[in-house]
């Protein structure tokens, strides 16, 4: 499956464009992840881009979010480990992350919209000018972006980093493709 096709995939089952740019800032920071730890880009990045492909066709039901999507992504060949991380991002299933790349998707799923909160509260909503510190600041604010839990995005020490480095680095993996993302 080339980057191309996965992202047909998404456009083909997800009608939400911030839900497609949520996919898309996963992807972004997923490949960073890889590139930082040597990993292969490519299957993080998919993986990334896959992870929520389900999410219109099962109504957001945590019951089977996920499943489906781990399904879906099978279906469009990637591997058994691409679609083990997919299933277990969604905690509701109990199905801990265990290898790293689970585990790297878990952290990075609730840090793209702590980021993409951060960056609509400024006067320009831009992601340019968005610096770390201010996520963190962000980060500690419990009533900010509530939905983006803070105790998944923790789990980046899971992965061995720490959450400044994290959020560092999915910031500026954000940035990258901030023009995909409108911010
Ligand atoms: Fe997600």
């Amino acid at each position: 499956m080339t980057r191309e096709e996965a992202l047909d995939s998404v456009k083909a089952n997800v009608e939400n464009p911030n839900l497609v740019k949520h996919m898309l800032a996963t992807e972004a920071i997923m490949r960073a992840l890889a590139r930082r730890f040597g990993e292969d880009e490519e299957e993080w990045g998919l993986t990334g881009l896959l992870h929520d492909i389900d999410m219109e066709l099962t109504e957001g039901d945590m019951k089977t979010h996920s499943k489906l999507g781990a399904d879906l992504a099978r279906e469009l060949g990637v591997s058994e480990a691409m679609a083990h991380a997919i299933l277990c991002h969604n905690a509701a299933h109990g199905i801990p992350p265990v290898t790293k790349l689970d585990k790297a998707l878990f952290c990075t799923d609730p840090l793209t919209g702590l980021i993409t909160a951060a960056a609509l509260v400024r006067p320009d909503k831009k992601l340019a000018g968005l610096e770390a510190k201010s996520v963190l600041k962000r980060f500690k604010e419990k009533s900010f972006a509530a939905g983006a839990s803070r105790e998944q995005i923790s789990r980046c020490s899971e992965i061995g980093l720490e959450l400044n480095e994290f959020v560092q680095l999915g910031l500026e993996a954000m940035q990258g493709i901030a023009d995909d993302l409108g911010l």
